[in-house]
């Protein structure tokens, strides 16, 4: 990696290197280059830190197998690489399967989740044979039943254990839209009726605690309690979701991938389980340090003794995280990493909106200039996937880097682009 200046090593990409002048390089491209051919703002995702972190997770899993909660970037591209690295691929809608295929990924390695899929979605997965539909609400097992196609189906429970992240991420706690409750009966219930079925055959059972967890513990109890369950009730396998946490701040250090899969590989040998009964869903922990956005300042506005705003050229459209969560991260220019970033400035995008903040508190060099290029690193996960055209903002490109070349995998939105859907347009 050499010496990356003012960029912390576990926040930057891991073919990221910086040249004699300070400017980044990822996957042997220049950051300034990239951006003259593929416009700003850019999302750079670093091919060799993805296969790397695909193959920590099923190398520190052992033979479990390990599930890329699509969720998180799921684009086609991506779904290629899932399928030549052998990992499985989660889809929580129609659409994130169809990715998934069309990616290449063997059905039978496709699992479908969602707290409420249409017949159309279950259809779909019942012709395309895909590998596992978890199956999360009573109703659902209505559809199925009408539906009357056989499938492998993972039961969801909640398995009431509080994972200590943020509210709007947290889902193995008892009051929660997600499956079934195990402390009211409802799991046992919904148990008893798929092994009663003749057409769907319960071949596991799943949780996901949460997102963003960093505790353990948590997952721990989870096993605790699905693996007692799973023995009591004689069923094969057991899922344990993702969420397990990043870090995206300079003072952040957290497990690798390597060390949360090898943990819980313990955890379910503890418990008497066999590699080939366990599968986990990380979606964050693959891709979310994959990838830098690239922006452009525009405006460097001083309010003296108050704050100074730095804009650039995209904002919550790119990044919703900071506006819906809190969530923090860190701006480094990226052609001048060798140059002191002393200046504390609040980074903002050009939306409508005064909550349209990037970066709070971000560092950047005190003769930052208008034009100069501003990064956000660690954006790989829940970026592009919740991105909007909010004030009819195009999406920016996406590339994929590696070895001294680019790939565009996704385009730039035109503004014709823009009003595709509208029928008056
Ligand atoms: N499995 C299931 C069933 C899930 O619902 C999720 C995430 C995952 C796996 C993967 O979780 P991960 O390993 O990526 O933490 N938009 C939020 C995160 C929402 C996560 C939703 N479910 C954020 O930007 O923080």
């Amino acid at each position: 990696m050499g010496d990356l200046g003012v960029l912390p090593d576990h926040l930057a990409p891991h073919t990221a290197a910086v040249d004699a002048l300070g400017e980044l390089i990822i996957g042997g491209m220049r950051v300034s280059e990239l951006v003259r051919q593929y416009g700003s703002p850019l999302f750079i995702y670093d091919e060799n830190h993805l296969r790397t972190r695909m193959r920590e997770a099923t190398e520190g899993f052992g033979g479990g197998r390990v599930i890329y909660a699509s969720k998180a970037f799921p684009s086609v591209a991506m779904a290629r690489l899932i399928s030549e690295e052998g990992l499985w691929w989660d889809a929580a809608s129609q659409g994130e399967l169809e990715a998934g295929l069309r990616g290449g990924v063997q059905p039978k390695r496709v699992i479908l989740h969602g707290n409420n899929k249409s017949f159309d979605e279950l259809r779909m997965a019942i012709d395309a044979k895909v590998g596992r539909i978890v199956v999360d609400s009573f109703d659902e097992i209505d559809r199925l039943d009408y539906l009357g196609g056989s499938a492998s189906v993972w039961l969801r429970i909640t398995p009431g254990i509080e994972a200590h992240t943020h509210a709007y991420v947290r889902t193995g706690q008892q009051d929660s839209k997600f499956g079934f409750n195990l402390a009211n009966g409802d799991a046992h219930r919904a148990i008893a009726r798929v092994k009663a079925s003749s057409h769907l055959m319960l071949s596991g059972l799943h949780c996901h605690i949460g997102s963003q967890v960093f505790a353990l513990g948590s997952f721990r109890d989870a096993i605790d309690v699905m693996v007692t369950l799973a023995k009591d009730e004689g069923v094969e396998e057991l899922c344990i979701g993702g969420g397990f946490g990043v870090g995206y701040l300079r003072d952040e250090r957290v497990p690798t991938i390597g060390e949360w899969t090898s943990w819980l590989r313990e955890a379910f040998v503890a418990h008497g389980m066999r590699d080939q009964q366990t599968f986990i869903e990380p979606g964050r922990a693959i891709v979310a340090a994959a990838a830098v956005t690239v922006y452009t300042v525009g405006v460097i506005k001083e309010i003296p003794g108050v704050r100074t705003y730095v804009a650039v050229d995209g904002g919550m459209s790119d990044n919703p995280r900071p506006v819906l969560y809190g969530s923090g991260y860190e701006a480094f220019t990226s052609s001048r990493l060798f140059d002191p970033h002393d200046m504390t400035v609040a980074l903002v995008g050009k939306h409508c909106e005064s909550g349209d903040v990037l970066v709070r508190e971000a560092r950047l060099p005190t003769d930052l200039q208008v034009g100069e290029l501003v990064m956000t690193p660690v954006t790989g996960a829940y970026g592009y996937a919740m991105g909007s055209n909010y004030n009819k903002l195009p999406r920016p490109a996406v590339v994929l880097v590696g070895h001294g070349q680019a790939r565009l995998i996704a385009r730039r939105e035109t503004i014709d682009d823009l009003f595709r859907l509208e029928v008056d347009g």
